[in-house]
């Protein structure tokens, strides 16, 4: 096993994301994912933050060239073998995540800790398909990972505690504060944080316009983004699942998803990844209107 070796598991935004923060720390980093297009972005994801960051001068050539020699990419699980450490960040339904632990309890170490970055998914239940449940925990980044400075950490009913210790450890290596969050669905932030976003939806939906819901929130409590402008930023799709979750998981209608987020995902309109969201996107990435 070796004690530098990290593989994460996912090569969308929170994935690459998390790559990234290690790599940065000086791990030794793979990342895995088995479709080709998602490495293909995730490199050219890369390529345009850090030259973004070169430009502004908050990173030199040096550093840049230095963080992405510590990272890599494989289509193949199997090359999370050796890893000390593997993070997975795979879409947040409950099925694919099992397939991937119970891949991953056959591939790795025996003495490897497997964490989950699910946002609000029992890990409990994940780390039952395993042979290590005790071995298994949550580790929740936030997005953008490499800057957003929280992990929760989240512990299954059987995890132990040297599994706790070493992810507590680990988070310190990257410059991340935890906080110790229930294994209730959308753990601790996600439980505040989402419900406020779909209640900014529902406004939208019932005729407000986004750039006064996100005014009044950025001016009236110092956000740094509003409501509307985060779930398009982090994902209408992501966002929906975490209502979803905390819906179904909580029987309890006060987490109502907004039937406009559903509308919006089954219409493809995911936010700024797909150019369309409450607001419309160039291919760059800059805010160009508004579509409601
Ligand atoms: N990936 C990596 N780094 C990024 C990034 C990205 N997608 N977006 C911005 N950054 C970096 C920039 O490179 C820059 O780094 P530098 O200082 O080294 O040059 C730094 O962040 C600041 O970026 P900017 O100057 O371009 O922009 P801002 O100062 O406006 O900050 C922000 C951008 C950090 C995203 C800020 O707007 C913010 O904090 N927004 C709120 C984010 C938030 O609430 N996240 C939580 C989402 S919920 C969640 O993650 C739950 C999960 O389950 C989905």
């Amino acid at each position: 096993m070796n004690k530098n070796k990290i593989a994460v598991i996912g090569a969308g935004l929170m994935g690459n994301g998390i790559a990234q923060a290690c790599a940065k720390a000086g791990y030794d980093v793979v990342n895995v994912d088995t479709f080709e297009d998602a490495i293909e972005k995730a490199k050219a994801t890369v390529e345009k933050l850090f030259s973004r960051k070169v430009e502004k001068g908050s990173l030199t050539e040096e550093e840049k060239r230095k963080i992405l020699s510590h990272n890599s990419y494989s289509k193949n699980l199997e090359d999370a073998k050796d890893a000390f450490l593997v993070i997975e960040a795979v879409p947040e339904k409950i099925e694919i995540k099992k397939d991937i632990f119970k891949k991953l309890d056959d591939i790795a170490d025996s003495e490897t800790v497997i964490v989950s970055n699910t946002s609000g998914l029992s890990i409990s239940e994940i780390a039952s398909v395993t042979n290590r449940p005790d071995k298994i925990m949550g580790a929740h980044f936030f997005y953008p990972a490499p800057v957003m400075k929280l992990l929760e950490l989240v512990r299954g009913l059987v995890t132990s505690d040297e599994t706790y210790h070493i992810v507590k450890e680990y988070a310190k290596t990257i410059g991340k504060t935890t906080v110790d969050a229930p294994e209730f669905p959308g753990f601790m932030v996600n439980r505040i944080l989402v419900p406020m976003q779909n209640e900014a939806a529902y406004m939208v939906m019932e005729g407000s316009k986004p750039e006064d819901v996100d005014n009044a929130m950025k001016l009236g409590c110092n956000h740094p983004m509003g409501p509307i402008e985060l779930t398009d930023f982090v994902g209408i799709d992501t966002m929906l699942a975490t209502m979803t979750g905390l819906y179904n998981g909580f029987h309890d209608s006060k987490y109502r998803p907004c039937p406009l987020l559903e509308t919006m995902v089954k219409a493809g309109m995911l936010g700024k990844k797909s150019g369309q969201g409450f607001y419309k996107y160039d291919a760059k990435g800059n805010k160009i209107g508004s579509n409601f």
